[in-house]
């Protein structure tokens, strides 16, 4: 989802853009108006494939690394989420290394796990919770992926850039659980079903515009003073899991009644207990990258709902 977004964004600046996807997760219709740039080339690879990405990596001058197994429920397996995760993206830094290229590393803010300490800041402590939930598996496995970042930045000199995004959405968003809440009410509201609520839907969310979270990656990728930092990137607005189904079954406005459905957090997460609260502080992307959120929440819905109820139109 973001890195198309983001493709269309670095072909309108200019540069030209070798893009990487097993599609095992990504979709190749996300890619229909960039694959006609001849500046934009596309390779169905697997990360894992660490001889081939050597190959397309070459002369590469930065890599923006967002491939990864996301979020997964109790239910699935998290093999995939470990090893992805992890030895993909010790591959991405391989191979940087070898080409002297300059990595931007999409982590996420689930790394601050059930940290109370609000809003988060880059620097503080990360609170994660136990090996047998499965859930942890993302967080751990990124911050993980975090600490390699550091390791081949300060052991090996690779210049990397660790962006902690925290939820972005977009009309190209997955109707899966792992596109989050907002896609996946707006398909309800637009579809007249029910809104499936996690708990009372009082946990509160700071959900930001894909277009934003693309601007805070290439301000990351483009800046010299971004090289060897983690910085927080999406937007600061705080709104509840609730009133967010309310916000788009206002704006949506179809008439029909709101069908909220609440199910008990345990039923839906097992021992997993849900994050209460994820604001982010943006201050640092804010003094080091002169980075904005520019879209507003409710702008932001708007804009998806008017494409998503295109496309369910077509
Ligand atoms: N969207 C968000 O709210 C959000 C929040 C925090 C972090 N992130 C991170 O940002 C990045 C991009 O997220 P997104 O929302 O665009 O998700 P996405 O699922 O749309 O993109 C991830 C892509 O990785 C690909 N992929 C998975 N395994 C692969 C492999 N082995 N080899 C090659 N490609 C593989 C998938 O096919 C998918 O297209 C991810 O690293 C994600 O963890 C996203």
């Amino acid at each position: 989802m973001i890195g198309s977004h983001l493709a269309e964004e670095l072909l309108k600046r200019g540069y030209q853009i070798t893009g990487i996807d097993n599609l095992s997760y990504g979709r190749l219709d996300n890619l229909k108006q960039v694959s006609v740039n001849p500046n934009f080339q596309f390779y169905k690879v697997d990360i894992l494939d660490l001889d081939t990405l050597k190959i397309l990596s070459r002369d590469c001058w930065a890599i923006i690394h967002l491939a990864a197994v996301k979020k997964i429920a109790e239910k699935d397996v998290s093999l995939p989420t470990l090893q992805v995760n992890t030895t993909g993206t010790e591959h991405i830094f391989e191979v940087a290394k070898m080409w002297g290229a300059r990595v931007v590393f999409a982590s996420t803010s689930d790394v601050y796990g059930m940290s109370p300490d609000l809003p988060l800041q880059e620097d503080g402590d990360l609170l994660i919770g136990p090996s047998l939930i499965k859930r942890w598996s993302y967080a751990v496995s990124k911050l993980y992926g975090e600490q390699l970042a550091y390791g081949y930045f300060h052991d090996q000199n690779v210049p990397m850039t660790i962006i902690r995004y925290f939820g972005g959405f977009s009309p190209r968003s997955s109707f899966a659980w792992s596109g989050g809440h907002i896609p996946i009410f707006i398909r309800a509201v637009l579809l007249d079903e029910e809104l499936i609520v996690h708990g009372d839907g009082s946990q509160t969310r700071s959900m930001g515009f894909v277009t934003d979270l693309v601007r805070g990656t290439v301000l990351a990728m483009e800046s010299d003073r971004a090289i060897g930092q983690v910085i927080n990137i999406g937007n600061d607005e705080e709104l509840s899991v609730i009133e967010t189904a309310r916000l788009i079954h206002k704006i949506a406005d179809t008439g029909k009644k709101l069908k909220l459905k609440l199910v008990p957090m345990d039923q839906v997460f097992g021992k997993y207990k849900d994050i209460q609260r994820r604001i982010p502080d943006l201050t640092k992307a804010r003094t080091l990258l002169g980075y904005q959120p520019q879209i507003k929440l409710e702008e932001a819905i708007r804009l998806t709902i008017a494409e998503i109820s295109e496309n369910l139109r077509a």
